[in-house]
């Protein structure tokens, strides 16, 4: 028995019916994730009300150079938190069936992701474009002094653990991009040009608060991509869509993807 309204019934076929259009091509489907995508394995998001993050912790305190200098155990602890639960968790129906679309369909997907944690890559998407970076990756906080020979591997243990090196104290600090912070020219590039190549772009649980991966949508619809949303609630790049799925990703995706 097939419980969907029949609106949403409607939207989900017309969405097959578009990226059936991207099949055939080269990068046709580019797909852009948020925390959203994760929500379904575990993984808070930022700003969903009581239960994000932001709802809970001050990102300037947490995710920002500035707050991090200011009590660096405070974040590293923070941070500590978030990566055993990145650890604990599996990834979803929707991670899944993006990875066995691109098995499908070599060649025909790229995708974009806000998100930190390693649940694409671990559904199958090794070539996932990270655009905010990986909670799983260290990193030094300054330049460091010693040249390429000081790996954070060496770091001498500690909340967070520091340069061992005579005079030297550099601290650790997670591979994330933070507030204020620019993200990887390399990885904006690919996901720009994905944006721009494609027939298909399909947002997933992102709320589009955050630039400038909210403005991929808009590059899209501009190159004359059929943007389609999936969100259970609105979000701020609403507008740029053509088709919104109001359900979640490890609802969703199957019954979008598994048929092609
Ligand atoms: N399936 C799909 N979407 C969902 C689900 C779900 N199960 N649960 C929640 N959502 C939607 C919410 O409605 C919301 O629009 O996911 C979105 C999550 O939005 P945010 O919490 O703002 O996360 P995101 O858009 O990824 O944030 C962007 O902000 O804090 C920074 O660097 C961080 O990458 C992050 C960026």
């Amino acid at each position: 028995m097939n419980l969907q309204a029949p609106a949403e019934a409607t939207a989900l076929r017309a969405a097959c019916q578009a990226l059936r259009v991207a099949l055939g091509r080269p990068g046709g489907l580019c797909v852009l994730t948020g925390a959203g995508m994760s929500a379904e394995s575990g993984i808070a998001t930022f700003r969903d009300a009581l239960t994000g993050l932001w709802a809970r912790f001050d990102p300037m305190l947490l995710a920002s150079e500035a707050g991090y200098r200011d009590d660096p155990q405070r974040g590293w602890d923070w941070y500590a938190e978030r990566r055993a639960g990145v650890r604990a968790a599996q990834p979803n129906a929707g991670h899944l069936a993006l990875a066995a679309f691109a098995r499908r369909h070599p060649g025909v997907l790229a995708l974009v992701t806000q998100n930190v944690d390693d649940l694409h890559q671990r559904a199958g998407n090794a070539d996932a474009i990270r655009l905010h970076g990986d909670i799983l990756q260290d990193r030094w906080l300054d330049g460091c002094r010693h040249g390429p020979a000081c790996h954070p591997d060496e770091a001498q243990p500690g909340r967070p653990p520091r340069c061992p090196r005579p005079g030297c104290g550099n601290l650790l600090r997670p591979g994330v991009v933070w507030f204020g912070e620019e993200l990887p020219a390399q990885a904006l590039d690919a996901a720009r040009q994905a944006a721009e190549r494609c027939a298909v772009m399909l947002v997933v649980g992102t709320s589009g608060a955050v630039w400038p991966a909210a403005g991929l949508a808009g590059l899209a619809r501009r190159a004359g991509a059929a943007v389609i949303l999936l969100n259970p609630h609105a979000s701020e790049i609403d507008a740029e869509a053509r088709l919104h799925l109001r359900g979640t990703a490890a609802g969703l995706l199957p019954a979008l993807l598994d048929a092609l």
